[in-house]
């Protein structure tokens, strides 16, 4: 039997936003994954995941809070390791924290292209360049990994494994995020400025240092349409 809201304690916005978008159009109230999955058609689940594309360029529209829940709502269904979910979510649209976060990255972007020896004038240049396009994008919604998660083994093999299987999951959590923007006629691009500097990014926007950045997703109603390319499949698999 499929739970529903009741039996499962969830609340009903869950099963709202899945109303939302469609998957629950007898309104039962469950949920919706066997259900829902059968009604979608095919070839559009492909389409969807085909036509998605990293947009950089955005209109100068907000994003409404509910169509960004919905996303929201779509990362969190994503499948994680243990189920532990580990992951957190910061939405970013107030200018001033913008740019509090854009200067807490620029320092230590500043300081590494420097120790790779370039001239401070093409620093400065790359800096402001970023900072002029990320700015651009009316959200910012970040992705971190609760660190916390990471399950304390003293063998650091099992250890890293068990880091790499946090971070999979919240890379999943992304794709749903991107996947559900792209079907909301959004855009959005996956950024990795903050995983250069995850401690500089908490201080900035004042959470705790097991909040580890893994992305920067920003995100609008799009102002282009880039295109895309995938190496052939036949390059990339053995059928055993
Ligand atoms: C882990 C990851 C990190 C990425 N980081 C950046 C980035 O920092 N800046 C950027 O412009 N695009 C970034 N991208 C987007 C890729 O450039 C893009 O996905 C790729 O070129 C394929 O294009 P498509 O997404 O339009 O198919 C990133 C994508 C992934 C998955």
């Amino acid at each position: 039997m499929l739970p529903s809201a009741a039996s499962t304690g969830k609340p009903d916005r869950i099963f709202a936003a899945w109303a939302d978008v469609g998957y629950d159009s007898d309104k039962t109230g469950k949920y919706p994954q066997l259900e829902g999955a059968g009604r979608m058609e095919k070839g559009k689940f492909h389409e969807v995941i085909r036509t998605r594309r990293s947009v950089r360029r955005y209109r100068d529209a907000p994003v409404p809070r509910h169509v960004l829940e919905r996303l929201l709502e779509a990362a969190i269904w994503a499948p994680s390791a243990h189920n532990d979910q580990p992951w957190y979510f910061a939405v970013v649209t107030k200018p001033d924290v913008k740019r509090r976060l854009l200067e807490a990255m620029g320092s230590r972007w500043r300081a590494d292209l420097l120790a790779d020896g370039l001239s401070p004038e093409r620093v400065e240049h790359e800096l402001q360049r970023s900072a002029r396009r990320l700015l651009a994008a009316p959200v910012w919604v970040l992705f971190f990994l609760d660190t916390g998660y990471v399950a304390g083994h003293d063998d650091p093999r099992r250890r890293r494994a068990e880091y790499a299987s946090m971070v999979q999951s919240v890379a999943a959590a992304i794709q749903n995020f991107l996947l559900a923007a792209h079907v909301e006629g959004l855009g959005a691009c996956w950024r990795v400025a903050p995983l250069f500097c995850p401690d500089e990014v908490c201080r900035a926007l004042d959470l705790p240092p097991n909040y580890q950045a893994q992305a920067l997703i920003t995100l609008g109603y799009p102002a282009e349409k880039p295109t895309s390319t995938r190496k052939p499949l036949d390059e990339l698999v053995k059928w055993l």
